[in-house]
């Protein structure tokens, strides 16, 4: 192990050794370097002559850059084409920190770490297996969850995942969760929650909420230390009044010092910037020092520089930029506004024809997000119906999990009676 790791691995076994007996092998082998090219870069910072930077210099000391490419771009080239740093830029960190407080208003006074920017959430998943699992450990989760999870976590770490069926009726099973929180050997305990939920489109109400957390606080009294892992990919798009509209890691944040919350979020869904690849994870524990939360985020970094070196720079800046518009928040309230009337036309497609469609299939609970799944009846083929969609109706499905995930995010208002329709008649020719 590189002595860097072991320093700092002596230094928060000895301030949290809860959070250090959670981190995995790679975890706990995981540092920032400071010494070599990164560190002796940042001492020459502000030297006349610093022959140490990665990149190259005008003789002004401007980056180097191609004029026909900077013509596209309406940002300072200091901005855009020198690297982002491991951690991503301090403003953006900052920045992206104090909008989740906004945005989470549990978390007001609570202690947090600073996010560390990531290539996006897939990045961020990626790096927190790393840092947390080892071969042959478990992840609880509810069935129904993104498939790249499969790849992204299971796959590439080799852990195994502990599912029980997400919903119970009209709601959550959360029973599920408890049973799997509250029972068996006492230890470490990894739980994956992601709301709005892809692809049921769900989140907690305030009382599943409040249930969650009660678990989670339960569980960790019993002596379990728990990893909660908050894929907040579609964070902000919730449209019932009923509906939790903070994330499961603004609860469970400094609930008890066997928890050690991990949140990730980022632009990706939340502000509709799929391709630029910004993400972040940021830990919450109770009590901790704030030098626990500086370990954590070297440890954070060392995943990112081992990987990807660095999130994009252009990227950061122009959502930096974007978040001190003035409009933003306007902006972003109009994109809001689009989905949730698309949300609001499924519903009443569904309340108008759903006796007529329910010889087919049937809603699953849905109230946020890109999507909502249908159940088929038994014995129709999800796949061919699927099939048939494209081929006889022009029309796009997912066939995934058993259900047909339909992304109302992405149709025209107009078409969504049609969609439905579509899937009625596929469906009525399948059977
Ligand atoms: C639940 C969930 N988490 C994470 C991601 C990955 O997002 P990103 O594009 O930021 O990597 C997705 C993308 O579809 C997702 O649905």
């Amino acid at each position: 192990m590189n002595p860097l790791a072991v320093k700092l691995n002596e230094k928060l076994k000895s301030k949290a050794p809860v959070i250090f007996g959670l981190l995995s092998q790679k975890g706990k082998e995981s540092y920032f370097p400071k010494s070599g090219i990164l560190s002796q870069s940042m001492q020459a910072k502000g030297t006349a002559i610093n022959a140490t930077i990665g990149i190259a210099l005008e003789n002004d000391q401007s980056p180097v850059h191609i004029r026909s490419l900077a013509k596209l771009i309406n940002l300072d080239p200091k901005k855009v084409f020198p690297y982002a740093g491991c951690s991503g830029i301090p403003e953006m960190r900052k920045k992206w920190k104090s909008m989740q407080v906004e945005k989470n208003p549990a978390l007001e006074g609570k202690s947090t770490s600073l996010p560390v920017v990531t290539a996006a959430l897939s990045h961020g998943l990626s790096i927190t297996s790393l840092l947390f699992l080892d071969p042959g450990d478990t992840v609880i989760i509810a069935d129904k969850y993104w498939g790249n999870y499969n790849m992204l976590v299971k796959e590439r770490y080799d852990v195994n995942f502990d599912m029980y069926p997400f919903y119970d009726g009209d709601g959550m099973n959360l029973q599920g969760l408890e049973d799997r929180l509250l029972n068996g050997p006492v230890g470490k305990k990894v739980v994956a929650m992601n709301f709005p939920n892809n692809p049921t489109g769900y989140t907690p109400t305030k009382l599943e909420m409040e249930k969650i957390t009660s678990i989670v606080k339960a569980s960790a009294e019993l002596g379990n230390h728990i990893l909660l892992i908050c894929d907040d990919a579609y964070f902000g798009l919730v449209y019932e009044d009923d509906v939790d509209t903070q994330s499961v890691f603004a609860h469970v944040a400094g609930i008890h010092e066997n928890v050690l919350a991990i949140k990730i979020d980022g632009a990706t869904k939340e502000d509709y910037v799929w391709g630029f690849r910004v993400g972040f994870i940021t830990y919450a524990g109770k009590d901790l020092d704030k030098n626990v939360y500086t370990m954590l985020e070297e440890k954070t970094a060392g995943g990112i520089r081992n990987s990807v070196s660095s999130a994009p720079h252009i990227s950061q800046s122009l959502l930096l930029e974007t978040y001190n518009h003035p409009d933003y928040v306007k902006d972003k309230q109009a994109k809001y506004k689009l989905l949730r009337s698309r949300y609001n036309e499924v519903k009443a497609v569904l309340a108008k024809n759903g006796e007529r469609y329910s010889e087919y299939f049937k809603p699953l609970p849905y109230n946020s997000g890109y999507f909502m799944c249908v159940a088929l009846a038994d014995g129709l083929d999800g796949d061919a119906i699927r099939k048939v969609l494209i081929e006889k109706y022009n029309t796009g499905t997912i066939f995934i999990s058993g259900v047909i995930r339909l992304a109302y995010s992405a149709v025209a208002l107009d078409n969504i009676e049609q969609l439905f329709e579509n899937l009625y008649q596929a469906c009525k020719e399948q059977k």
